[in-house]
């Protein structure tokens, strides 16, 4: 039984972490972000790179996701369909979703919209820029904007996830 304890402890830890880095990011870091202007917020932003937080957070979405995935294996007897149809297999199997859907978001737009917002704003900083300088603070405004908003609702569905995670051994 060593198995089901260590990938829970994995589980949870990880997800605990994506919950708490999401609700910080969306609550307070991008607002004071905001609010600090163009320049420093890209220096926190290459900061962040540097210290590989766009590595790291990927790995706990995954980490999460497999043990998981693993942890439904077990528990519904190889995703039995009985189980399934039972009230908590069914709040595991939509807060998975759930889980799942916030990961894709953060991979396949917050992600490449973030990227382009740090290229954006080092072209800003290179000598020469300054005559296609509106173009490029434009460009780097809407990959911001995307950021923020899909940032938001990662956190919504990965808050909703946790929430049906947490509850669902209290489903009838
Ligand atoms: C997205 C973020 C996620 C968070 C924050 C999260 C959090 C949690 C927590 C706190 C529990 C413990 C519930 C309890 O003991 O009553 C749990 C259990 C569980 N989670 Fe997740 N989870 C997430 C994603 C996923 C995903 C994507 C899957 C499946 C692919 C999954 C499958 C499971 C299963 C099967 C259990 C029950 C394990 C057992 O009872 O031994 N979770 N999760």
């Amino acid at each position: 039984m060593i198995e089901p304890l260590l990938l829970r402890v994995v589980h949870i830890l990880c997800g605990m972490f994506w919950v708490g880095s999401s609700l910080f990011t969306v609550l307070f870091l991008t607002p004071v972000l905001m609010r600090a202007g163009q320049s420093t917020a890209s220096t926190v932003m290459a900061g962040l790179q540097a210290r590989r937080l766009f590595t790291v957070l990927p790995t706990i979405g995954v980490l999460t996701i497999a043990s998981g995935a693993r942890l439904m294996w077990i528990t519904s007897g190889g995703f039995s369909r009985t189980y399934f149809t039972l009230p908590m297999g069914r709040m595991l199997a939509w807060s998975a979703l759930f889980g799942i859907a916030a990961f894709l978001v953060a991979m396949l737009v917050i992600r490449p919209a973030s990227a382009r917002a740090l290229r954006l704003a080092a072209m800003l900083q290179e000598p020469g820029a300054s005559s296609d300088h509106e173009t490029i603070s434009a460009r780097l405004g809407r990959a911001r904007v995307l950021t923020v908003r899909a940032s938001a609702a990662a956190m919504v569905l990965v808050v909703l996830s946790a929430i049906g995670m947490a509850a669902a051994r209290y489903a009838s």
